[in-house]
């Protein structure tokens, strides 16, 4: 039972990272999920009016969405609508290639590339060799005038990163610095000089013209992109029994997933139940839609003001909140133990992971990571625990940079994996079960 349940799970994301190839997909697919479980959008520009049990979201920017579900309980005529919100929150974005602005270049007179920069920090060298493509979303000319928005998606094998051969860098295996101008420009084709110069043969908007005949509007219409590369490749379970998922954009869409399965699954308790996930985690949350923005806190003050509360009645739910911040952990690797602490070592399969950091980087700390364990424990779920060795740096993540501007409680939770920021990732398939179980506990207290 337990075994089906799981592979249901695994199946349903990995088709949802297969129809997510950028944020705004992402989005998107939530959006759909939530509107078929029977959630409304209200939108920020707008003046909104909630019902007690009504459940809700919100996007930004097209690439963040904060859903949130009150408990029938919900004021008005209390003395408060409920008693505080549980939050959980994961990164909608991965590090890709982000398009640049007239992005084509040719080479040697007939190799057209397309100019891309790195977004966020990933294992260059896996992003060569292997089929991409482009995804994200156009800004186009609407007929009545202003702009609008398309996501747009090439679905098919388009683009490669070469490698050089080994013959012309025989150094390659003691390790090669990959430059990201001279080495990741992905080609997209080759280009033949016309006889007459003619602007429709020029490789000067190849691209663009891809994407118009995709989204069958003239390419003069579209003013602009937020376009990246993505991998082409199928996520799959593998390993003897599959215990293990080889996906790209396991960090953070694995969490994602769960918590949005976790979410819709779960009835309010005495809580407010929230789900937030946010764009630009990858390049430091510093966007008005990444975590270190006003979006969070927007939006629970309008929850509690659209219900008929004053301004105290804010830090006085805040002051009985929880976040938990889900961004996937390193797992000790098997060929470098000794990149783990001495003590803390999370391993595949092993369960949930909590994080701590002296320099609280993550916001566990001695009660709200007691909460989290006794959550795992009500729910069946292990857990175990991560702290960076003490003579390394590590990563950072969600939950400080989202407390510092709602500060409540909260703890730093991940699933384990291997080859962090590697095009293609590995993780666990039963921890995907794990922090279903574990949030629908949270969301149900
Ligand atoms: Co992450």
């Amino acid at each position: 039972m337990e075994g089906k349940r799981e592979e249901q799970l695994n199946r349903g994301l990995l088709e949802f990272i297969q129809d997510s190839p950028s944020v705004f997909h992402v989005i998107d697919n939530l959006k759909k999920r939530l509107e078929k479980a029977g959630f409304a959008e209200r939108r920020e520009q707008d003046s909104w009016e909630l019902q007690p049990g009504g459940s809700y979201y919100v996007i930004r920017n097209g690439s963040s969405l904060i859903a949130f579900r009150l408990p029938e309980a919900a004021g008005p005529g209390k003395e408060r609508p409920f008693r505080g919100y549980h939050i959980a929150a994961a990164h909608s974005d991965s590090p890709t290639f982000k398009v640049k602005a007239l992005p084509e270049t040719v080479a040697e007179k007939q190799y057209v590339r397309l100019n891309v920069e790195k977004y966020g920090g990933m294992i260059l060298s896996t992003w060569l060799d292997r089929p991409l493509s482009v995804a994200g979303r156009v800004a186009v000319r609407e007929p009545e005038g202003g702009v609008g928005t398309r996501l747009v998606n090439l679905d098919r094998d388009l683009l490669v990163i070469p490698n050089l051969a080994v013959h012309m860098n025989r150094d390659i295996n003691s390790g090669y610095a990959y430059n990201p101008q001279a080495d990741m420009l992905p080609l997209m084709g080759l280009w033949q000089e016309p006889q007459e110069e003619s602007a429709s043969q020029s490789p000067q908007g190849m691209l663009l013209r891809e994407i118009a005949r995709e989204l069958g509007i003239c390419p003069e219409d579209i003013l602009d992109g937020d376009l990246y590369l993505y991998v082409r490749e199928k996520g799959r379970l593998l390993g003897r029994e599959g215990e293990f998922i080889l996906s790209p954009r396991l960090d953070d869409l694995q969490c994602v997933y769960a918590g949005l399965e976790g979410f819709v699954s779960a009835i309010p308790g005495q809580y407010a139940n929230v789900l937030a996930v946010f764009d630009n985690e990858e390049v430091g949350s510093g966007t008005r839609q990444g975590a270190d923005s006003t979006f969070l806190e927007d939006v629970l003050l309008r929850i509690q003001s659209s219900l008929g509360y004053g301004p105290s009645m804010y830090r006085q739910l805040v002051a009985d909140s929880f976040l938990i911040s889900a961004d996937n952990a390193h797992a000790v690797h098997p060929a470098h133990p000794e990149k783990a602490d001495p003590t803390n070592r999370p391993v595949l399969g092993g369960g949930i992971v909590i994080k701590y950091h002296g320099g609280q980087k993550y916001t566990s700390d001695a009660v709200s990571a007691a909460w989290m364990k006794l959550w795992c424990q009500r729910a069946g779920v292990p857990y175990q625990t991560f702290a960076n060795r003490s003579d390394m740096a590590g990563g950072s993540t969600l939950g400080n940079i989202s407390t510092s501007h709602v500060s409540l409680a909260s703890v730093d939770i991940g699933l384990p994996q291997l080859a962090m920021h590697s095009a293609v990732e590995t993780g666990c398939s039963r921890a995907t079960a794990y922090a279903v179980s574990a949030l629908q506990q949270f969301w149900q207290e």
